[in-house]
């Protein structure tokens, strides 16, 4: 537990109702629901630390979109409002990424950013640039295992075009002479979609002429393969060196999609050990947002691609916990020089240790400060608090009803392995004696 034992004084809870992230404080309220675990990684900022895998891979994806077109942001606070994270992009009220059970929040109206989209809109209004690449820390409350981290790293890249300053008014032209201009690569790409569909993955037509959405929509494509030839061609010579050669050419497709900031949208999947990988979102963004920001005469694309998934590809990292770990034996294994890859050498794998709560969930209405229902991701987050990175994995390996009283019993297995060292018997009981006392104790079940 390396992590939680050492200080954080980039982030720290300094007296009932107030919170210090980053030298900035915060007045909390009833919404307050971050622990200190996660408070204290804030200050990490794994993206711009020199020789880790996450900075190298954003440092990758950067040579991809160059300057001056494209302008790089890494240093924006991860604290946002709930306008900037949900109501600037189109979110529902009742969308459920604004659940408590999902999202940290510091207080009702602010929160710590879901994803790098929260800074589109200011982005958009600052006209800095004819596009933008930016990267940063999101938090999600989400279950324990080796993908899944409550705090990650993605990056945000976008395009724009301003109809008031092409030549001739001619704005399809001119965003395909800017597509002309690109390099272009020798994958092959499955596409069998239409531009639009008026159901699926509609125009925006009252503010797009066919030709134009077309246009960025081809832009958006050839500059996300683009990105995404540079990481694979990597990854592949990386994992198979001596045949990088000969081999296939990669294969990627495009699929339908749906996020509440674009339209039409897609995911792009790549052909990877077998299996097709979803890489990143993206789309035509909506015109509402351009025009919320102050910019109506804008048009253009965005996308988001999640870091991590993308190092654990290119350096074979199996375990997202490796990513905070700060052993030498992780760290000394990656160098920015030349933003070579290669394939991560574990180091010894210590053993597992597995242990099971079974409880009763409250009854609704019932739950430890709430009432607001049972949710899985906060048993993920007490366990989280007491054992932190010594848990690989959580699991349900039991549900019933009580067929005469109605009441739900679940049986979670909790794997306990640190990936540094081999843990006592003595302190896996220890912290699995705090689990169950926190999971009474905070969320009122009740221990069978
Ligand atoms: N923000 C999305 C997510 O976290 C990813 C994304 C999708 C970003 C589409 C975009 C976009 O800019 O256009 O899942």
């Amino acid at each position: 537990m390396k992590d939680a034992a050492s200080p954080a004084p980039a982030a720290t809870t300094t007296a009932p109702g107030t919170v210090e992230i980053n030298g900035k404080h915060y007045t909390t309220d009833e919404w307050f629901n971050v622990s200190s675990t996660v408070l204290a990684l804030t200050s990490r900022k794994l993206h711009l630390q020199k020789d880790h895998p996450v900075a190298i891979t954003r440092k990758i994806i950067e040579s991809v979109f160059p300057a001056p077109t494209y302008k790089y942001y890494n240093e924006f606070d991860p604290v946002v409002s709930t306008y900037e994270n949900f109501d600037s992009l189109g979110f529902p009220p009742d969308h459920p990424g604004r659940a408590r059970s999902d999202t940290y929040y510091i207080n009702q109206h602010t929160l710590l950013r879901t994803h790098t989209s929260a800074h589109e809109a200011e982005l958009f209004r600052a006209r800095a640039s004819g596009g933008y690449l930016l990267s940063a820390d999101v938090y999600r409350r989400d279950e324990v295992d080796r993908s899944h981290y409550p705090v990650f790293h993605q990056m945000e890249g976008a395009r724009v075009w301003d109809r008031t300053k092409v030549p001739n008014g001619d704005l399809a032209a001119a965003i395909l002479a800017d597509l002309d201009a690109l390099p272009k690569h020798n994958m092959t790409v499955d596409d069998p979609n239409p531009p639009f569909h008026a159901d699926r993955n509609p125009l925006q037509s009252a503010h797009h002429t066919p030709e134009e959405a077309a246009a960025v929509a081809a832009h958006l494509k050839r500059s996300l393969e683009l990105m995404v030839n540079e990481i694979f061609t990597r990854a592949k010579a990386a994992t198979s060196p001596e045949s990088s050669e000969e081999s296939e050419p990669l294969r990627v497709r495009w699929v339908e999609a749906y996020f509440p900031f674009t339209s039409p949208s897609w995911e792009l999947e790549v052909w990877y050990q077998g299996a097709w990988l979803e890489v990143l979102g993206c789309g035509v963004s909506k015109q509402e947002l351009h025009i919320n920001a102050g910019v109506p005469e804008q048009i253009g694309w965005a996308f988001g691609i999640g870091l991590e998934r993308i190092a654990m590809v290119l350096f074979q990292i199996p375990d997202i916990r490796l990513f905070w770990s700060r052993d030498q034996r992780f760290l000394s294994q990656f160098s920015e020089e030349n933003q070579k890859v290669g394939r991560f050498v574990p180091f010894s794998r210590h053993p597992a240790c597995y242990k099971d709560v079974s409880f009763w969930v409250p009854a609704a209405g019932k739950e430890a400060g709430g009432g607001r229902g049972w949710h899985a991701n906060d048993l993920m987050e007490v366990v989280r608090d007491v054992a932190g990175d010594c848990v690989e994995d959580v699991r349900v390996v039991d549900e019933f009803v009580h067929p005469k009283t109605g009441r739900r019993s679940m049986c979670y297995r909790i794997n306990y392995r640190s990936l540094e060292r081999t843990l006592t018997n003595g302190e896996t009981n220890e912290m699995h004696s705090k689990v169950v006392e926190g999971l009474v104790g905070r969320l009122g079940v009740e221990i069978r």
